[in-house]
């Protein structure tokens, strides 16, 4: 095999004691494959954060629920956030307790609400009719508001979840009313979060949503200050996609100073003990996952060279969604062919739409039938949104362990899995 685009994975050494050429005679495509080493060293990227004693990273399982990873991530010292109750369950197979998970979620019936009380957990309220719903639940409880403090950030106008144009969080006008409502069920204010969005390069926006929050605590009336137990800050903190421009990282030395000086000093003059969060997912999750693909055929269409493969949007939704960059690694399964020769190809999926492209107008080496794709950084908010669109199977899941030997973690859907429901 002659791997003519992967310096990249190559010099991580992703794969472990494996090939791409191997895991995929084994498993076959598509194919996620997570390096555990890549995901403890995210993990601890953020967890060094701070050292304040009250500080912590809250992994939102959104990005990816395999509870492989999660109990990797217990084990680095993370706790986690549900959303629904699916990651609530997945959360629980992973071994974490309730005191390990935060119920983070927004429009929630009564009955999912009451499923999370029934499992203990302290939840977060994002709207003052929720929180009269969960009061009237747990009157004499426990609860979190969720506040939006009017700085949104993100990729792409899908993902910003705080300012002007949001369904999320309380706005901070609407306190007194949350303090009416927690009167009136008879319910401890046990924490405040927020989350402004998905995907910020420069650290800025985020210290100043983190000081806006801060702010918010402190003109909270003095007892009810006293019973916080958590400040969380929500996640967004961003990678870079495009590794082979050489895109810098975000600066977590720079972020890290700023947060670690402004809880500090917050908490001293607050004489604030309990903990502050953050509650990152793309961060953690995204940099272990490189997704394999199968090249099945290529053709000019026009003035277009498409690249047909077997990664179609129900395998990886987000260049599709939200037309983002995942960079593209190319393995030739078989010996020969140019290397150096490039062109602009498009990368295009098996799903009968013609919104069904991975990477548009890309200048790479010529790709070949028979070829096999690494895209990088998939590990977040790949497998979790994915479907059985056109009734194609999800894909398996690989882990390279520490020891760089490859396991199975989720096996390939079925004929058998489609038909699971329909009686
Ligand atoms: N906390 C809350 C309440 C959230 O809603 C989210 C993400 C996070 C934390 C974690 O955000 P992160 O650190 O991963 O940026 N599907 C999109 C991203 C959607 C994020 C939704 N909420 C994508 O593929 O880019």
């Amino acid at each position: 095999m002659s791997d003519i685009r992967s310096t990249y994975s190559d010099g991580l050494n992703f794969y472990g004691k494996h090939t791409p050429h191997e895991l995929i005679q084994t498993y076959g495509t598509p194919l996620y494959v997570y390096n555990e080493r890549v995901l403890r060293a995210r993990c601890r990227d953020l967890k060094s954060l701070s050292t304040h004693p009250g500080f912590n990273v809250n992994y939102s399982v959104k990005a990816n629920a395999n509870p492989v990873l999660l109990r990797i991530i217990r084990d680095e010292g993370l706790v986690v956030d549900a959303m629904s109750p699916g990651e609530l369950c997945l959360n629980l197979k992973a071994g974490f307790t309730p005191e390990e998970i935060l119920y983070i979620s927004n429009n929630n019936s009564r009955e999912e609400l009451q499923n999370a009380l029934k499992h203990k957990l302290l939840i977060s309220v994002d709207s003052l009719s929720q929180l009269d719903t969960l009061g009237s639940l747990a009157k004499g409880g426990r609860v979190m508001a969720r506040f939006n403090p009017g700085i949104g950030a993100g990729h792409h106008s899908k993902v910003i979840t705080a300012g002007k144009e949001t369904k999320f969080g309380i706005t901070p006008d609407k306190t007194e009313e949350v303090l009416a409502l927690l009167k009136r069920h008879n319910l401890t204010l046990a924490g405040i979060n927020q989350h402004i969005g998905s995907l910020f390069m420069q650290p800025q926006g985020y210290l100043d949503a983190a000081h806006v929050l801060l702010n918010l605590a402190e003109m909270l009336p003095e007892n009810i200050l006293k019973t916080l137990q958590i400040i969380d800050f929500g996640g967004g903190f961003g990678i870079p996609y495009h590794k082979y421009d050489g895109e810098p990282r975000l600066d977590l030395a720079e972020l890290g100073r700023n947060l670690h000086e402004m809880i500090s000093v917050w908490a001293a003059k607050t004489r604030y003990a309990g903990r502050f969060l953050i509650e990152p997912g793309r961060y953690i999750a995204a940099e272990c996952g490189i997704l394999l693909g199968s090249v099945h055929a290529v053709k000019n269409n026009g003035p277009t060279r498409y690249v047909g493969t077997d990664i179609g949007f129900n395998v990886l939704a987000r260049p599709a969604m939200y037309d983002s960059f995942h960079d593209v690694e190319i393995y030739r399964m078989e010996k020969g062919g140019n290397s150096a020769e490039t062109m602009e190809q498009t990368i295009v999926g098996n799903i009968c739409e013609s919104g069904d492209i991975l990477a548009k107008k890309r200048l790479l080496p010529t790709v070949r039938e028979g070829d096999a794709l690494g895209i990088l950084d998939a590990g977040a908010y790949g497998f979790s949104m994915s479907s059985t669109y056109n009734q194609r199977y999800r894909p398996a899941e690989v882990l390279i362990a520490d020891n760089g030997v490859a396991g199975l973690i989720r096996r390939r859907e079925t004929a058998e899995d489609l038909l699971r429901c329909l009686d």
